[in-house]
């Protein structure tokens, strides 16, 4: 309140205080809880676990793909499940957008869970915090850090093809707009960097790199040429081929940012985190200090959950997370 008496005191404190007050009721974040469904569903942790263990243990792939798929809910107008929503004849999602096409994985799995979680609490638990829970023990499963996910979020009752194509960075951008992205919606450029560490995990398509792998000159040539083994030149031909994103695709460690520093990221976006820029010393922090990279991702993934969520009485908790109910 002494904050408040304060700065009503001239006309500035009031555009100040009206500020803050937008800024507060703005957060609905603050409504997350990691506690959220210790009533309604006190076997939640368990039951998600056990699933992404078994799905995991199938193909370790499987942890990068459920760790994408957070993140490209989050950035497309909240975590909020939108992801998850097929196309139907009338309404078309986010699974065809540019960055998911032939390439957002793992669909199954979240209905293998959803549906062990339905099993025990019925019509409780979104499929959005299905989601953040799953990301979460992937990381931890594949050697990762451990966080208390916040929870309380709802579905969305609709998605947008064209926010998927416009809010999720591709693989051609250059630091800056890499930057300005993240800003966007809430994250520094610690926290960029932080979680492209994801990458210490999973694969890429062709597609994704091949104008790297034969046209930059900021990659290490004996990577560049044992990718181009499996990544012909002419476009259309062997795109979906993979090549893992670091040297331990099945372990989250900090082997990804070791390879930014001998300039054999894969992505062209990936080398613009260590190529002469503002954010070198931050991938040398994390190269050389495992533990500091793993306590900033724990951060960062805490504040992309916190993107938009839909709380209280908007969205609903869907029963199947490809439908609205
Ligand atoms: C910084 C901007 C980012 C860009 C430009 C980017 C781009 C990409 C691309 C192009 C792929 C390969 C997709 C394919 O070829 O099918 C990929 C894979 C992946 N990304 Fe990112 N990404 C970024 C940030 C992130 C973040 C923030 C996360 C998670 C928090 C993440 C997690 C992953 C994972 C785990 C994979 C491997 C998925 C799998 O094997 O199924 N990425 N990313
Ligand atoms: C999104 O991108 C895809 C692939 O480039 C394109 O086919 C689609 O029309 C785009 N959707 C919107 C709504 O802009
Ligand atoms: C490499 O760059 C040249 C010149 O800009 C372009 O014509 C060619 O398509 C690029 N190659 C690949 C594989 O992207």
């Amino acid at each position: 309140m002494a904050l408040f008496s304060i700065v009503f005191k001239n006309n500035v404190g009031i555009y100040l205080a009206v500020a803050l007050s937008i800024l507060l009721i703005g957060n609905s974040s603050a409504q997350l809880s990691t506690d959220f469904y210790s009533k309604s569903c006190p076997q939640l942790f368990y039951t998600v676990k056990s699933v992404v263990h078994s799905a995991i243990q199938r193909e370790a792939r499987m942890g990068a793909s459920l760790l994408r798929l957070f993140f490209h809910d989050c950035f497309v107008n909240g975590c909020d499940g939108s992801i998850l929503l097929d196309d139907t004849s009338s309404f078309t999602g986010e699974k065809r957008a540019a960055p998911n096409l032939n390439s957002a994985r793992g669909f199954d799995v979240v209905d293998n869970i959803k549906s062990a979680v339905e099993k025990t609490c019925p019509g409780v638990v979104s499929c959005a915090d299905v989601l953040a829970i799953a990301a979460r023990d992937s990381v931890v499963i594949l050697g990762g850090p451990d966080w208390g996910v916040k929870l309380g979020r709802r579905d969305a009752r609709t998605a947008s093809q064209a926010a998927a194509n416009n809010s999720i960075p591709p693989p051609t951008s250059n630091l800056n707009s890499l930057i300005s992205r993240f800003g966007a919606v809430g994250l520094s450029t610690k926290d960029m960097v932080a979680l492209s560490g994801s990458h210490t995990i999973g694969q890429a398509r062709c597609t994704s790199f091949r104008s790297r792998i034969y046209n930059e000159t900021n990659l290490e040539s004996s990577l560049a040429k044992a990718r181009q083994e499996n990544c012909p030149r002419p476009n259309g031909v062997g795109d979906n081929n993979l090549a893992t994103l670091d040297q331990t695709p099945a372990t989250f460690d900090n082997n990804y940012f070791n390879g930014l520093v001998n300039r054999r990221g894969l992505l062209h976006s990936d080398q613009q985190l260590f190529n002469g820029g503002s954010t070198d010393s931050i991938v040398r922090t994390y190269s050389n200090n495992v533990n500091v990279f793993n306590s900033d991702f724990a951060i960062a993934m805490i504040k992309m959950g916190d993107i938009r969520p839909l709380t209280g009485s908007n969205g609903e908790i869907r029963k199947n997370c490809r439908r609205i109910n």
